[in-house]
């Protein structure tokens, strides 16, 4: 099936900062820009038709000067740890994909920064 888009600025999802919208290109109505610290987050809840592995989709730009690594936790069990989204431009927004174990139902997909810089800006996750 074609994978449901989940914004990172419409409920359930969550962002530990702001919803912004000044750096074109991003889908909907803006984009997490997280706060700039160690365990900033946004979260995103998601339906798997079965369990399995399954394949997100997190769209990042990051126009730090730095890469801006984050734990990627499904149902708080780490998938990928410090995953790497790498510097670009605020406005050059990239696609990060990756598998990770799923259960059937609702699953929650939690980014989460481990360095004081925080989180790429995050504009959704495909899943
Ligand atoms: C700038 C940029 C933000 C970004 C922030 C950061 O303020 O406009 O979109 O999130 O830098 O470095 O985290
Ligand atoms: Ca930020």
């Amino acid at each position: 099936a074609a994978p449901v888009r989940h914004e990172a600025e419409t409920s359930p999802a969550t962002c530990a900062g702001t919803i912004d919208s000044n750096h074109a290109g991003y889908s909907g109505g803006g984009f997490c820009n997280s706060d700039n610290a160690v365990g900033a987050a946004v979260q995103f809840t998601v339906n798997a038709a079965s369990a399995g592995s399954a394949t997100l989709g997190i769209r990042y730009a990051n126009g730090g000067t730095a890469d801006r690594p984050a734990d990627i936790t499904v149902n708080g069990s780490v998938a990928q740890s410090a995953g790497s989204f790498p510097t670009g431009s605020w406005t050059g927004w990239t696609t990060k994909t990756l598998t990770v174990p799923v259960v059937a139902g609702s699953n929650t997909i939690r980014v989460a920064a481990t360095t004081a810089n925080g989180l790429a800006n995050i504009d959704y996750l495909d899943f």
